[in-house]
């Protein structure tokens, strides 16, 4: 079997971040998103691995992820010119896949516990496709899944309007050979993509078995700020602690907390879960629950819990603790030298700041 990853798209919903960076490479508990899913696929047992990728993203995944050794893999990229939809990348990795069956993994999706059980489930199986569904109040953001009695999937509803069923379909999926009939047959949809919904219709339409499994452990798509900050409690929540960093005597460490090689923590106090970066400085500093501050940041004289900070940042002299927040690369929040009293900013565009 091979592992198919999309890695593409233009990532609207996460800007700023996704202005300079790829949505994928948005890292969840210091490591991108895209990682986790690399590592769901070699763990269960795939190694033969396409990534799609777009044009004004795909230098930046490919520097990350390199040729795939470091997960024991082996990578091979397929560009894709434009975002023409998750069938349409299909489409175009034809050529990868030949007639084996394969996963296909949305490099923004996150599952917290792997897909060791699906994957075993479908390469046993006889089925044709097999989709992983996630139980919510209200999944109209995503396609809605409706079943019949003994876990087949009767239909399938892109974004519906009205309340259908509470299943949605997250975005790892199994197929056989005959996606590619479904994908070259299938029309684009109203906002000019080659919908993955259509494609599965497709199949169920022409009788084939389209099972559905449903997943029980945690499950994010990170292409929402409010999810990175979820999916970031998800995995601190199972990061166990470890210190290659550096603690001076006047420091407190409490609870779970990963220093990464090079951090360097002084008369400060950090209190996990949390994980503090390679090089990232905490100086006279206060780290809460919940927190990852990515590589190369400086954190001194000020406070910060439930929060995500991204590399090369400087948070330095704020009065006020920061909570709930996502700060991007190259940043710098620092207090503005007075009088007057002023807040003094230059805030990038689709920025968003409570004050
Ligand atoms: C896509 C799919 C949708 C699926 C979702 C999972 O939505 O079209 O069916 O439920 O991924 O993340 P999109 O991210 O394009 O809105």
């Amino acid at each position: 079997m091979k592992g198919l990853v999309l890695s593409g798209g233009k990532g609207t919903r996460l800007r700023p971040f996704t202005y300079t960076g790829a949505k994928q490479l948005v890292p969840v508990a210091n490591k991108p998103v895209l990682f986790y899913a690399l590592e769901d696929l070699v763990e269960a047992g795939i190694t033969d691995i396409g990534i799609v990728i777009s044009p004004e993203t795909g230098e930046q995944v490919k520097a990350a992820v390199g040729d795939g050794s470091r997960f024991r893999a082996r990578v091979e990229y397929i560009v894709q010119d434009a975002p023409r939809g998750i069938a349409h990348g299909i489409k175009i990795a034809h050529d990868f896949i030949g007639t084996e069956r394969f996963i296909l993994f949305l490099g923004d999706n996150f599952i917290r516990d792997g897909i060791v059980p699906q994957v075993a489930a479908f390469r046993e199986g006889t089925m044709n496709a097999q989709i992983i569904l996630y139980k919510l109040d209200d999944p109209s953001s995503m396609g809605v899944a409706i079943l019949d009695g003994d876990g087949r999937v009767k239909r399938l509803v892109e974004k519906p309007r009205q309340f259908i069923s509470p299943y949605g379909v997250i975005g790892i999926y199994m197929f056989d050979h005959h996606v590619f009939e479904a994908v070259n047959a299938i029309q684009p949809s109203a906002r000019g993509e080659l919908e993955i919904t259509d494609t599965i219709q497709y199949l169920i339409d022409h009788n084939l078995d389209v099972r559905a499994h449903l997943l029980s452990g945690g499950w994010i798509d990170t292409g929402k700020m409010s999810d990175i900050l979820e999916a970031n409690r998800l995995v601190l929540d199972i990061l166990e602690a470890k210190n290659e960093g550096q603690v001076d005597s006047t420091s407190i460490i409490e609870g779970r907390v990963v220093l990464q090689a090079g951090a360097v923590v002084h008369n400060s106090r950090i209190r996990g879960p949390a994980i503090i970066g390679e090089r990232t400085r905490i100086e006279n500093a206060f780290v809460g629950p919940y927190t990852s501050i990515y590589h190369d940041c400086l954190i001194r004289h000020c406070e910060i819990e439930h929060s995500v900070v991204l590399e090369h940042s400087t948070l330095m002299d704020i009065p006020t603790r920061i909570a709930d927040s996502l700060i991007g690369r190259n940043t710098r929040v620092t207090r503005a030298d007075g009088p007057p009293k002023t807040l003094k900013m230059v805030i990038g565009d689709y920025s968003q700041v409570g004050i």
